[in-house]
This record gives C-alpha cells, sequence and structure tokens, in this order.
C-alpha cells in the first residue's frame, strides 16, 4: 500500500515537474502568450498522468501477486499444511501420527473357490460348454493336472486357446481377483482328482 502511494506521487511530481518545465520553454519560446493556453493543456495533462499512474500501479500490483515466484510458492504451501501439525523449528514439521489412529478393516470381500466356480466358472465347467474339460472327470482332468499348478492358474487367469477350445481370462469375469480364481481351480483340481 505504502509503495502505491509513493508510486502515484512520483508519477504525479514527475508530471508536475513536465508540466511545469514544458509551461517555461513555451513562454522561453515565445509559444505561450496567452496563459488560457495553460489552462486548457494542464487538465488535459493531469488526466494523463492519472491514468499513466493507475497503469503503473496496476502494473506493480500484479508483481506483487506474481504466481510463480518462491516467495509465493511458499505462502501457498504452508496453507495447503494439514491442520494440527507441529512446528519444532524453522524447516523441521513433526511428522508425529496423530493421537487417534484408527485404521478402518477393509470388508472382506474375497470368494470362496466353490463360490467362485458356481458363480464364474460352473456354466462352462459344469456340462463341458465349448470344449471345457468338466469338473469331476477325472480321465479329462489328469492329464491337465499333471501338467502344475503354475500353468492351470497361470491359463485360468490370463486365457488361453487350446486344442479342445478357448478358455477366456478369469471365465470372463475381470472383477475376479487372481487369488480367487486360483481358488476356483484349486476346487475344480480337487473334485477332479481321485
Ligand atoms: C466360456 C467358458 C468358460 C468359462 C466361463 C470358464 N472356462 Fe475354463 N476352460 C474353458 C475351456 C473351453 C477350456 C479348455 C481349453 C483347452 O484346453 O482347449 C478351459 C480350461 C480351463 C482349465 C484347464 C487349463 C489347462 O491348462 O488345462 C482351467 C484350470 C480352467 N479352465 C479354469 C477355469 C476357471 C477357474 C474358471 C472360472 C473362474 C473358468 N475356467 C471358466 C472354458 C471356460
Amino acid at each position: 500500500m505504502q509503495d502505491t502511494i509513493i508510486m502515484i506521487t512520483s508519477v504525479l511530481g514527475i508530471g508536475a515537474v513536465i508540466l511545469i518545465s514544458m509551461t517555461l520553454i513555451g513562454i522561453a519560446m515565445g509559444k505561450i502568450r496567452d496563459p488560457k493556453l495553460f489552462d486548457m493543456y494542464g487538465p488535459a495533462m493531469g488526466v494523463f498522468f492519472i491514468i499513466f499512474g493507475a497503469i503503473e500501479t496496476s502494473k506493480m500490483n500484479k508483481e506483487n501477486y506474481a504466481m510463480d515466484t518462491a516467495e509465493y510458492e511458499s505462502a501457498v504451501s504452508e496453507r495447503l499444511q494439514p491442520f494440527g501439525q507441529i512446528r519444532l523449528s524453522e524447516n523441521k514439521v513433526s511428522t508425529l501420527e496423530p493421537a487417534v489412529t484408527e485404521t478402518a478393516q477393509p470388508i472382506q470381500t474375497v470368494m470362496t473357490g466353490p463360490e467362485v466356480y458356481n458363480d464364474a466358472c460352473l456354466i462352462c465347467h459344469g456340462a463341458g460348454i465349448g470344449g471345457a474339460p468338466v469338473i469331476g472327470n477325472v480321465e479329462v482332468w489328469s492329464p491337465r493336472i499333471a501338467q502344475g499348478y503354475e500353468t492351470l492358474y497361470r491359463r485360468a487367469i490370463e486365457g488361453y486357446q487350446g486344442d479342445a477350445g478357448y478358455m477366456p481370462a478369469k471365465g470372463a469375469r475381470m472383477d475376479l481377483a487372481d487369488a480367487e480364481v486360483q481358488a476356483a481351480v484349486d476346487y475344480m483340481v480337487s473334485q477332479s482328482a481321485n
């Protein structure tokens, strides 16, 4: 605010000096004979310098609030500090946990193997739709089980095209977690081995 006042006064001061010196030069050169001339351009110059001052002042305000200055940034980050942080010294902020630390327990949504099977796999593996190996058919499953769990899990999760047909990734149930699909495979294998 003080800067603004200084600015306005200096602008008006410079304006007045120019105005007076121009008038003196005019008189000296004999161009101003009628003092009424001064009454005409005096106010005009006044208006000019008020406008000039306003422009300068607004420029200065913009500079004051320029958003890319380090000062501005630190002021903003200060405002964005989480409430209740303890200021230990100049640059050290306490990392102490808030007193109340009650962590919400995630709701158990993981389905069991049989649940996943009934929900997502039975549709094909129950009756052998599209060449799907039927659950409980030991003959069909034994060579598949012999491939090892890693292969069965991977193919059930990522899907694959085999000789018998197309196994869609996760039985086309992408909402299932990998662990849920694995549980379903475990269940299918347990029902299909002797
Ligand atoms: C759209 C029908 C379909 C659905 C739904 C489906 N499958 Fe399959 N699945 C198949 C077919 C077809 C095959 C046989 C592909 C082949 O070997 O050619 C297969 C094969 C498999 C195999 C044997 C892989 C191997 O390497 O021999 C496993 C394990 C399996 N499915 C698990 C699952 C599980 C777990 C689900 C449920 C999350 C599921 N499938 C849902 C069609 C399906």
